[in-house]
């Protein structure tokens, strides 16, 4: 295999540091390389695949998951690097400052993560501020917002930390998406299931119709799950998503299993898999859910894309975009263009 110049090098000298401060580092560069006249020297170019899904017209298929730029700090930069939409938060309405450190760990023999980062974040007025100062969308990006419930509220106010979200964000994403599937804020993943699930999606969508009166445009709602779902489990959020005119399904995010990475380095840390080691459990998700939505809601497929082959799977099992996050920290830019050019 041919390694990129980031795989040979740069990543070398990255994997030596703490991953949260090369996390921050990058992010920092990004930044500045998106504000500056040097923008290009970060650019790379990918040629135009436009697909069309959830009435949005994408450059190409392959966007950057949620949690790498939490705070829309680098939108600029990273899309310079060629994604076709990218994804910023998850956002919740407070600042919180997330688990305590050290939160992210990575598994390198199986080119996997570990995260509990806890929904770190500036609060959903900074992420605003950034994307107001972004010329992203004007270039015609598509920017997706994600959002989330501050770890202070209560389970049963979820829905009101949502709404808040929606409310602030909506003019500024193309596409929102509702995160109810972080395993790193107590009890989050529960709004999957019963009546809790219900509700959130019925006030969520009416919300939605109420903003796209106001604003005289629709924003797609996004709805983002977990890979750790049962087949049952999997058959009542379909149809909760249909019952309630959800425009997406993000699937997946992290893995609170540890069947793929059995007794590696830090494997027995707390918090979300991700990677290689989740590949094959999202991608059989995405079949599942494919199998009952058929294309009456679109999926877009995430978890252990690291190659072509990964995403064709993902593509094949019924996703119609894909994102990543891991398999980028382990290759850098490039793989964005490969994907870009061979999906
Ligand atoms: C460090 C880290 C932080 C993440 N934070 C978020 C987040 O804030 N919100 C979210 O919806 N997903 C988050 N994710 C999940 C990713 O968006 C993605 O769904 C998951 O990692 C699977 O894709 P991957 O295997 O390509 O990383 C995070 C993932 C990682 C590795």
């Amino acid at each position: 295999m041919l390694y990129s110049f980031y795989e040979s090098l740069v990543r070398p000298v990255f994997f030596r540091f703490d991953p949260e401060a090369v996390h921050e580092l990058t992010l920092k560069m990004l930044g500045a390389a998106g504000r500056s006249r040097c923008a290009f020297m970060f650019a790379q170019k990918v040629p135009d695949h436009p697909v069309e899904v959830m009435g949005l017209r994408f450059r190409n298929p392959v966007g950057l998951a949620a949690g790498l730029d939490k705070n829309a700090v680098a939108v600029d930069g990273l899309g310079g690097l060629g994604f076709g939409f990218i994804e910023v938060g998850t956002v919740t309405p407070l600042p919180q400052s997330g688990n305590p450190k050290k939160r992210l760990f990575r598994i390198i023999p199986a080119e996997g993560i570990i995260n509990r980062m806890g929904f770190n974040n500036d609060g959903v007025d900074a992420l605003v501020r950034n994307v107001e100062l972004s010329n992203y969308r004007q270039k015609g990006g598509i920017l997706g917002i994600n959002i989330g419930k501050n770890k202070v509220t209560p389970l049963e106010k979820s829905l009101d930390d949502y709404l808040i979200c929606m409310d602030r964000v909506y003019r500024h994403a193309d596409y929102i998406t509702v995160n109810i599937s972080s395993p790193n804020t107590p009890d989050l993943r529960k709004l999957q299931f019963g009546a809790q699930f219900d509700e959130l999606l019925a006030g969520l969508k009416a919300k939605q119709g109420d903003l796209e009166r106001l604003h005289g445009r629709h924003v797609p709602l996004a709805v983002k799950i977990a890979p750790d779902l049962t087949d049952e489990e999997l058959g009542f959020i379909a149809e909760g998503l249909l019952k309630n005119g959800i425009d997406a399904v993000i699937a997946t995010n992290t893995t609170v299993s540890r069947k793929e990475v059995f007794d590696m380095p830090h494997s027995y840390e707390t918090g979300g898999l991700s990677g290689r080691p989740l590949q094959s459990l999202s991608t059989s998700v995405i079949r599942k859910l494919h199998g009952i939505l058929q294309d009456r809601i679109p999926i877009i497929g995430a978890g252990g894309i690291d190659s072509v082959s990964a995403a064709r799977e993902k593509m094949d099992a019924g996703a119609k975009l894909v994102q990543i996050y891991t398999g980028f920290i382990y290759h850098g830019p490039r793989l964005i263009r490969l994907l870009a050019e061979n999906l």
